[in-house]
């Protein structure tokens, strides 16, 4: 099989040694796919058929299962991954407000990041710290208490 351009020969070791670490494991999409965001920061799309036919389902089984958990990402995150809870606890304490302040500011949406690759902006549901709401994550860093002020200290040190 040929490599694409943007995966690369280098990708499509990377990803055999991936599914070969995997090989006979029972229910290998999703520790596959985590594995594969792990290496590449993203699920390359390139990977995706490669993966499907290596665990004999097919491309729409595999996107449908990818695109149903919010962890993965289609697309090279930002230099800045900034998670904002959207659960129960943190929105009755203001995180729909942060959320729309954080989109406004940065000028994207939900899985998308800013166009000089700055930050990437997604949703995440109960950081497992309610109590102190809302909660936020800054490239795997729990930030609690977030508000408007500390956002933007956040993103002014992102940009
Ligand atoms: S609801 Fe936001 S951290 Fe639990």
């Amino acid at each position: 099989m040929s490599a694409t351009p943007e995966f690369g020969d280098a990708g499509l070791e990377t990803l055999h040694e991936i599914l070969n670490a995997h090989r006979g494991m029972e229910g290998a999409l999703l520790p596959i796919l985590h594995a594969v965001q792990e290496a590449f920061g993203h699920v390359p799309q390139e990977a995706l058929p490669v993966i499907a036919k290596d665990l004999n389902i097919t491309r729409a089984e595999a996107h449908g299962v990818m695109s149903f958990y919010h962890d993965f990402r289609e697309n090279p995150a930002g230099r800045t991954v900034l998670k904002l809870c959207r659960a129960e606890a943190c929105q009755s304490v203001g995180a729909d407000a942060l959320a729309d302040h954080a989109r406004g500011k940065l000028g994207i949406d939900w899985h998308e990041t800013t166009a000089d690759g700055a930050v990437t902006l997604e949703p995440i549901f109960c950081l497992g710290l309610c109590a102190c709401g809302p909660a936020a994550m800054v490239n795997g860093k729990l930030v609690g208490r977030a508000d408007v002020a500390k956002l933007d200290r956040i993103l002014e040190g992102a940009r």
